[in-house]
């Protein structure tokens, strides 16, 4: 039956990093590789409460088809929770999606043709990754500095694609507590990227899921707040905030480009779940989302801190090995010394009963192998400490037997 499949869908491969990791749900292993949020961190009881309540008080509207822009109660909170944050738009500047892997793929369908040129960070989101493969879009990386994206790098790459006679599009980043590396882009970069973005015409896709859990430092302007052209389209999703199983994001984005957005998510799924998104807009009205944000950031800095420790107190002392450090999100970006192969080294962890990401699926450009994403989200501190403990005897092991070789 093969022969009937698009060629969009005959392209489109299973990401063999998420198949090996189906393998690490396995009790026994301590895994570090799901980007999922912590489970303590949903307001379980307070959306109960308000569910109870939808269903059997407003039956009629939670339980009915919406409008594809979304509910207007649950807009009208995001527009004032939004506002105090220096991010000021109208109602009809948002866009309520089945959370931000729509948007992407809503990004997508709005503003790729085939061949239409994305540039992204090395590494980056390897969920942004599959879709922009899947709209066949030509993805350029950049490198990722300690500060973000490398402008210089950006703009070489700018003209390089144009002297080729390539379509470009926009640059797609995430400048708070990047996924994969947990880099924050500085205010310096965010105002370059706006500054190129403007002399070439160029789109920006600004995705921040992990914004909102900073449990250290000053916030930073998001892009979108300082853009006077609106060429900035801006992704906020609730995964990380409240709950992921909601699947609720809202896309903030001026003029034409929110038109061209509500266009191609009508045939998408004509409308986002009334009942989750009243559920959400109820949990803001009544309980604050700052209020759950000042709740949620502490559990996320004591595992953060107790990843960064044990990373310290187990780790071998080896030239190259070296890792992140963020204020925020969920993840540790590590890098291993040159020619060790996280992918390769993956299988030896899992017998050590210990899973991460290999950094290499996040490289658009087949780089990274050295490389590996931790997340901390998941774990208690005495998992992360035991975790850690077997990663590290599995890293000094192949940085020793990478030694004898060759030395051979
Ligand atoms: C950078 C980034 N963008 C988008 C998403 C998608 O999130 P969701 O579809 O749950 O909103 C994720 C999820 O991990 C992410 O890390």
């Amino acid at each position: 039956m093969k022969q009937h499949f698009s060629s969009r869908a005959a392209g489109a491969r299973r990401s063999a990093i998420r198949e090996l990791l189906k393998l690490t749900e396995q009790p026994d292993i301590i895994s570090f590789g799901g980007g999922l949020p912590a489970p303590e961190s949903f307001p379980h009881e307070e959306l109960a409460v308000i569910a109870a309540d939808l269903l059997r008080n407003d039956y009629r509207n939670v339980l009915q088809y919406g409008t594809t822009e979304g509910s207007r109660t649950l807009r009208r909170a995001m527009v004032e929770w939004l506002r105090p944050q220096g991010i000021d738009v109208t109602l009809d500047e948002l866009l309520v999606t089945s959370a931000s892997q729509q948007g992407l793929d809503l990004l997508c369908k709005a503003f790729f043709d085939p061949g239409d040129v994305v540039f992204c960070d090395l590494p980056t989101y390897l969920g942004a990754v599959q879709a922009f493969s899947l709209f066949q879009a030509d993805k350029i990386g950049v490198p990722l500095e300690e500060d973000g994206m490398d402008i210089g790098v950006l703009e070489e790459k700018i003209r390089e694609a144009r002297a080729a006679g390539k379509k470009l599009k926009g640059v797609y980043v995430i400048p708070d507590f990047q996924n994969p590396s947990g880099i924050t882009m500085s205010l310096a970069k965010r105002k370059a990227l706006l500054a190129v973005a403007q002399r070439e015409d160029l789109l920006i896709f600004e995705d921040d899921p992990y914004g909102h859990l900073r449990f250290a430092g000053e916030p930073i302007p998001s892009i979108f707040s300082m853009d006077r052209e609106g060429r900035t389209i801006l992704l906020l999703t609730f995964s990380k905030v409240m709950a992921a199983g909601l699947r609720l994001a809202v896309m903030a984005a001026r003029g034409d480009l929110m038109d061209a957005l509500v266009r191609v998510k009508q045939p998408t799924d004509l409308c986002t779940s009334k009942f989750t998104q009243m559920l959400a807009a109820r949990y803001m009205n009544e309980y604050g989302l700052d209020r759950h944000l000042e709740d949620i950031r502490p559990i996320y800095r004591e595992k953060k801190e107790a990843m960064i420790r044990a990373l310290e107190k187990h780790m071998p002392d080896e030239e190259g090995l070296r890792w992140t450090n963020p204020d925020g999100g969920l993840f540790i970006w590590v890098w291993l010394p040159e020619g060790v192969d996280a992918e390769e080294m993956l299988g030896r962890a899992i017998e050590h009963h210990v899973a991460y990401v290999p950094g290499s699926s996040s490289y658009v450009d087949g780089d990274g192998k050295n490389t590996m994403r931790l997340s901390f989200s998941l774990c208690t501190p005495a998992e992360i400490d035991e975790g850690i403990r077997r990663l590290a005897k599995v890293v000094a092991e192949t940085i020793a037997a990478r030694k004898v070789g060759a030395a051979a």
